[in-house]
């Protein structure tokens, strides 16, 4: 129990905002299509709905967003799409950077970034190194990123420390393994959100979902603002989350 994120007692015990937001933005090829446009104007429209979640994050005090941006099954998107979004990513991130970095947010990636092209991964790093002391708001974004491809790359590197002497096999338990997952210095995610209704994880964060709140909604990305946003935090502040204890005992817990 030594691994904070994953300690449910102080989950329990935390207020109605969600600390960690997770969001699987979807639905920009839809929004697009019911306006008969081509699906790039659906993602470019997108970036606007980014941008309007960043400030009710802060706003509400939210310390954590991360939000799905590409995964790594949609490589197999028709190449102009592929090709449009990564100008969109690098367009977008040369445009956003300073007014992040103005308003206080750290910027992270998460996922595999050596399929990226050169420029854009070195814009990441860039953005990374600029925002790195900002403590408002650790907005990560995903790009090529798969929950499987997470857990693999944390036992990869388990084992490489074992083989390397520095750590016994008998003493790899979840708080180790949890230790190596991408997002291993931020709370787990308290609210998952998925727009475009589709009711499914699709690869995300795999792990950190485990005792995560699930909502999901019909609004497409592109029309998610501020209304949809609170609407989705009174869901969440409506549950009980019990992580395994019965009611009673979490009321018991909440009233101490
Ligand atoms: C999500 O919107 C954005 C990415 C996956 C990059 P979609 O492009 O999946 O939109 P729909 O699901 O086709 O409407
Ligand atoms: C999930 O959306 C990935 C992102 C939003 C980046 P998809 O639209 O790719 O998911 P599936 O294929 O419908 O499950
Ligand atoms: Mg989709």
């Amino acid at each position: 129990m030594a691994h904070t994120p994953s300690n449910p007692d102080s989950r329990l015990l935390q207020g109605d905002v969600p600390r960690h937001i997770a969001i699987i933005m979807d639905g920009n090829g839809r929004w697009a299509r019911e306006r008969h446009l081509p699906r790039h104007a659906g993602h470019r429209e997108g970036v606007k709905a980014v941008r309007r979640v960043v400030e009710a994050c802060k706003l509400k005090g939210v310390e954590a967003l991360t939000l799905f941006a590409f995964s790594s099954e949609n490589w197999r998107r028709p190449q102009q799409e592929v090709g449009l979004l990564m100008e969109l990513f690098l367009h977008t991130l040369k445009k956003e950077v300073n007014r992040l970095d103005r308003n206080g947010v750290r910027l992270r990636f998460i996922g595999e970034r050596s399929a990226f092209p050169a420029k854009l991964q070195d814009l990441m790093a860039a953005a990374e190194a600029q925002t790195a002391d900002n403590q408002e708001l650790t907005l990560t974004v995903a790009a090529n990123y798969g929950g499987r491809w997470d857990i693999g790359q944390a036992c990869r590197r388990l084992a490489a420390r074992v083989a390397a002497g520095e750590l016994q096999a008998a003493d790899i338990d979840e708080d180790a393994l949890a230790a190596e997952l991408s997002l291993a210095d931020l709370p787990e995610p308290d609210l998952f959100v998925r727009t475009g209704g589709e009711q499914r994880i699709s690869n995300y964060l795999l792990w950190q979902l485990a005792y995560t709140e699930l909502y999901f909604t019909e609004t497409l990305w592109p029309d998610f603002d501020a209304q949809a946003f609170e609407v989705a935090l009174q869901s969440f502040s409506s549950r009980q989350r019990r992580f395994g204890r019965t009611g009673e005992q979490v009321e018991q817990l909440k009233g101490a």
